[in-house]
């Protein structure tokens, strides 16, 4: 069986760093996961008049459903002012509205990068702290916050090794949790 794991970055610029270190998912993940990139740059500002007759705007339902879709999830996060990015929360906020709850009990794993050496500590924290809110199931071990991330990067890639055995290990306890949860 394949796993089918989306991966979604927390910044929309287009040398992100966060972005770069989701796109280097596929490199490290254990065999039988297959790791989708679900973009979020579409979605409207979280509004609820927007779903007319239950209805959300197309953007959303595309997130909804490929989140619905996967066995588990990877949020790559960076850190804005001690918390997290705007954009992501926005995105996280349409889907835990929506009546297909896909993120209701998902198997998720968090990253967060930043330029300071922390790598964006306390907006894993924060993100724990929503996640756990919205029911998810979030990988719990030795959080990754990968700083500075700056340092870490080569041609779009994270190549540094000790981030990507860290980033590997949780990809692994996300691959156990998705098989537990098929059992
Ligand atoms: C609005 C804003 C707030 C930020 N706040 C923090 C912060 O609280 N802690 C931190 O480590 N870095 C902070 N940074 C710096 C980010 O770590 C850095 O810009 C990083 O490159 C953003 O991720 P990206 O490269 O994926 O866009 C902030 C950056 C922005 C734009």
């Amino acid at each position: 069986m394949v796993m089918k794991v989306a991966a979604l970055s927390g910044s929309l610029r287009a040398g992100s760093m966060t972005t770069q270190m989701r796109n280097t998912l596929p490199e490290l993940a254990p065999e039988g996961m297959a790791i989708e990139m679900v973009e979020i740059h579409d979605l409207p500002l979280f509004n609820e008049d927007l779903r007319e007759d239950g209805k959300a705007p197309a953007p959303v339902t595309r997130l909804c459903e490929a989140l619905a879709g996967a066995d588990g999830i990877v949020l790559c996060s960076p850190e804005y002012n001690r918390s997290v990015p705007g954009v992501l929360k926005n995105a996280t906020d349409w889907a835990s509205t929506d009546q297909s709850a896909p993120l209701k009990a998902k198997p998720m794993v968090v990253l967060t990068q930043s330029v300071g050496t922390r790598g964006g500590n306390m907006s894993h924290y924060a993100w724990r702290q929503i996640l756990s809110a919205i029911g998810a199931d979030v990988v719990v071990g030795p959080d990754v916050s990968i700083g500075p991330m700056a340092d870490k990067l080569e041609d779009g890639r994270l190549v540094e090794e000790e981030a990507r055995s860290l980033i590997a290990r949780q990809l692994e306890l996300l691959a156990g949790k998705i098989a537990a949860a098929a059992d």
